[in-house]
């Protein structure tokens, strides 16, 4: 087996790696199709794809259908705890150098990225904009061979408008999240449900009954929102956007700030992209045995430092569940030992060490949902390629992709699930594009 990754891979590994690319490709069919029109047409001929995707199975089917059109390949993860190590397994097994492990320290997180950053890639694939950010940071002097890159998520996304704000940005860069049949499914349905694969798996709670705080209620939020409220729970949604905050409330949700929703819940989980949306103030104010959860991008949304620092005994309850105990009271004689039997102590649990729930405690977003999402990847490359070679013809911009690639994806996905709808008649036609006729 090739050694591309510094973990040690065994055949049984792989072999389970197969079996699941196996399962997610009969689950990805609009990508498959892609695939098959890439194998005959070579659209990445002499071209090196530098990835930094969520090493999953899905991600591999999307490695292959990049390879499958002429691409060569190198991946690293964009998250430390979200990785696959079975895929790694597979994707080594066929030469794909990946560069990947779960539970990956920071310093080797990083040294993954360069080591795909050294494959000199002429288009990138990032989830978050880091490795958009290594590159403009570290290696400046690759830019110019750099055809472009596609984003895949909302904080990448965000992180590159800002860069183009500043002039940053050194070459151009398609928003893949912001394709309607990327951020209204991936991040809806996507997260709505896997984001609960998470919590369930790392905790084995029980939904119905409990006050679920939502902070922000955007794509993410809202499908995380509305599968709380169908396994039973009480949902409470903050925000600081006036309209979303709305649309919460007639959606039927308790809308209200984070200090007064911080003593209600008993499951918290941020999807905003942003900071310290849970700060020391919320946690001081949370009820004994709360559970903390993040889905957005970063660890950064539920204040960790401040957590530790206010903690008197942390310990590992299972696999992605910490508790921490905060109460005023004395430390604990010996935390390593069964239950919290100090009842004057306050514990509160946090999943995954505050990074992405899904990724680390479940496997991330279904096949279904993320062939869509690949299949705007996949054509996000190909458009790029198309544009700038032989001439360059895009500009250091970060680029929505034209409507007619949302049609195309949203039709291929239809005839993959069997499902037929309507065609415009020629009179309706004319009366949606005219104007004279009224009542
Ligand atoms: N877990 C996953 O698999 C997954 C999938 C897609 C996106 N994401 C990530 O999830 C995050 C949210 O993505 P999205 O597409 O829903 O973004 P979005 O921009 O559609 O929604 C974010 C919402 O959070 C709100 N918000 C910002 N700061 C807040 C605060 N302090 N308190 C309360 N609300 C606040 C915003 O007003 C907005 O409505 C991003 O980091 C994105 O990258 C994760």
């Amino acid at each position: 087996m090739q050694k591309s990754s510094p973990i040690k891979l065994s055949p049984a590994q792989a072999l389970q790696g197969t079996r699941n690319v196996q399962l997610a490709e009969s689950n990805m069919a609009p990508l498959m199709r892609i695939r098959e029109r890439f194998t005959k047409e070579k659209p990445f001929k002499n071209l090196r794809i530098g990835m930094a995707l969520h090493v999953t199975k899905e991600t591999a089917v999307l490695v292959e259908t990049l390879v499958a059109g002429g691409a060569k390949v190198a991946i690293a993860s964009c998250n430390p705890l979200s990785t696959q190590d079975d895929v790694v397994a597979y994707l080594t097994k066929k030469g794909i150098a990946t560069y990947a492990y779960k539970g990956e320290s920071t310093k080797d997180y990083y040294r993954f990225i360069k080591n795909v950053i050294e494959f000199k890639p002429h288009i990138t694939i990032d989830d978050g904009c880091d490795l958009v950010y290594e590159i403009h940071q570290h290696n400046a002097e690759l830019i110019p061979q750099i055809l472009g890159g596609c984003e895949e998520t909302t904080t990448g996304v965000v992180r590159l408008k800002a860069m183009e704000k500043d002039g940053a940005l050194k070459y151009p860069v398609v928003a893949v999240n912001d394709n309607k049949t990327k951020h209204l499914f991936d991040n809806y349905y996507g997260t709505g449900q896997s984001t609960w694969d998470g919590i369930i798996r790392a905790t084995n709670l029980l939904i119905a009954g409990k006050t679920v705080v939502v902070a922000g209620y955007g794509s993410c939020g809202r499908g995380v929102a509305l599968r709380a409220q169908g396994m039973g729970a009480h949902v409470i949604v903050t925000e600081v956007d006036a309209v979303r905050a709305l649309q919460a409330h007639m959606d039927g949700y308790m809308v209200m700030p984070m200090n007064q929703a911080a003593p209600l819940g008993d499951v918290f989980i941020t999807v905003t992209g942003d900071k310290h949306v849970i700060d020391e103030q919320h946690m001081k104010k949370m009820k004994s045995g709360a559970i903390l959860a993040n889905s957005g991008h970063f660890n950064s949304e539920i204040n960790l430092d401040a957590l530790e620092k206010m903690a008197t005994a942390k310990k590992e309850i299972r696999p992605f569940m910490t508790e921490y105990t905060i109460s005023n009271s004395k430390k604990l004689p010996n935390p390593k030992e069964g239950a919290n039997l100090n009842k004057s102590a306050k514990v509160l649990y946090v999943l995954g060490e505050g990074r992405l729930i899904n990724l680390a405690a479940a496997e991330g977003h279904p096949s279904e949902v993320m062939a869509l999402s690949f299949c705007g990847q996949a054509l996000a490359a190909e458009w790029i390629a198309k544009n700038q070679i032989p001439k360059r013809t895009l500009s250091n911009a970060v680029y929505t992709l034209p409507d007619s690639v949302d049609v195309t994806i949203a039709k291929t996905a239809l005839t993959a699930f069997g499902v037929s709808i309507d065609t415009l008649t020629a009179e309706q036609k004319a009366y949606l594009s005219g104007w004279k006729e009224g009542t």
